[in-house]
């Protein structure tokens, strides 16, 4: 019988497990940490951060299934078994949720709805014309992948102009395309608006830090939807206060939850969501698991493979 580990939260197990039972009603599914399970009963393992060593413990394992888009969470302990496939999630509903997030933080900057929202708490009547034209507000999308990509499109036809920076060169209709570090000056130069939307890997850990946030244009906007990993907070806040830098929208953060002691919370011109960008739908996640167990035991490639050489 096919047997599954969820390993997540545990205050969240029922939310992943219920619409795996629904789907696969034959298979064995256990939670880590609440069920007795024998480790070398375990086929496939669902997870987005597994604790050190469980993964190494399931001597039977095949598959490892990421119930989200990043899988840095699996690479955190430096114990990830290098024979096991890890497939990633890939799941249009979201990219969607992630590109309505960018785009409300993009045009809450570009409409100044801030200082509008603050003029109403002051109860002042104040008209003033949007700070930047739009055709003239350039966006720049860090990873152009499964997010990216749609997020640059949905952008585009609100016509901002748009651009993304990616490991190899892309062809997008109406997108221009920058590749490899050394297009990445370049890139940050011409970016009113950087979206970091890249995987946490060793090559962009800390890739926002005070020498790169000094290259964009002065009153650019930042908007960190990717990891805290990639960020470094104190150089934002200091590129901020220093009037280089507009402000910021951040999802995800060096810490999480945020510390109480962290400037970010308070400072005015920074916005602070929990990390729910977007949040991955459990029949999503649950209905990936179950195609992907289905065509590795039809003996068919998996989809969504991560590439343990690039990290992603
Ligand atoms: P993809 O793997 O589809 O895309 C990654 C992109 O980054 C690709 O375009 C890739 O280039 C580019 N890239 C990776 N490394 C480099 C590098 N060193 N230099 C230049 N470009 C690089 O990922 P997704 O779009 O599916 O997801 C992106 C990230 O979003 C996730 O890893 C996750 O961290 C985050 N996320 C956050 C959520 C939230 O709620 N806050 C929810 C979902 C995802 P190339 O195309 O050439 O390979
Ligand atoms: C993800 C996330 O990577 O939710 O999917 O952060």
């Amino acid at each position: 019988m096919t047997t599954i580990l969820v390993s997540l939260p545990l205050v969240w197990a029922e939310v992943w497990t219920t619409p795996l039972a629904e789907l696969a009603p034959s298979f064995r599914i256990f939670v880590h940490d609440r069920d007795a399970y024998a480790p070398d009963s375990i086929d496939y393992v669902l997870s987005f951060r597994p604790p050190a060593g469980l993964l190494k413990s399931l001597s039977n394992l095949k598959v490892a299934f990421s119930l989200g888009a990043g899988v840095d969470g699996f690479f955190a302990n430096n114990d990830y078994p290098a024979h096991l496939p890890l497939v990633r999630l890939v799941d249009h509903k979201l990219s969607r949720d992630m590109t309505h997030y960018i785009v409300m933080h993009t045009l809450i900057f570009h409409r100044g709805q801030r200082a509008y929202d603050s003029h109403q708490r002051e109860g002042k009547w104040r008209q003033s014309l949007p700070w930047r034209l739009t055709e003239d507000t350039r966006v720049g999308i860090l990873g152009l992948g499964e997010i990216g990509t749609l997020a640059a499109t949905r952008l585009r036809e609100l016509d901002f102009p748009v651009a993304g920076w990616s490991h190899s060169r892309k062809n997008l209709p109406g997108i221009e395309s920058f590749a490899g570090a050394g297009e990445f000056d370049a890139f940050l130069a011409r970016s009113d608006i950087l979206v970091c939307l890249l995987p946490l890997t060793p090559d962009t850990r800390g890739i926002l830090n005070r020498e790169t946030l000094t290259k964009l244009p002065k009153g650019a906007f930042v908007i960190n939807v990717a990891r805290g990993g990639h960020l470094i907070e104190n150089d934002l806040v200091a590129a901020i206060d220093s009037g280089h830098l507009a402000g910021a929208a951040l999802d995800v953060f060096q810490t999480e939850p945020l510390p109480e002691s962290s400037p970010l919370w308070a400072h005015p011109l920074v916005t602070v969501t929990p990390h729910v960008a977007a949040l991955s739908d459990p029949q999503a996640v649950a209905r990936a698991a179950i195609d992907g167990i289905a065509r590795f035991e039809r003996g068919e490639p998996l989809q969504n493979l991560v590439d343990f050489t690039r990290g992603y």
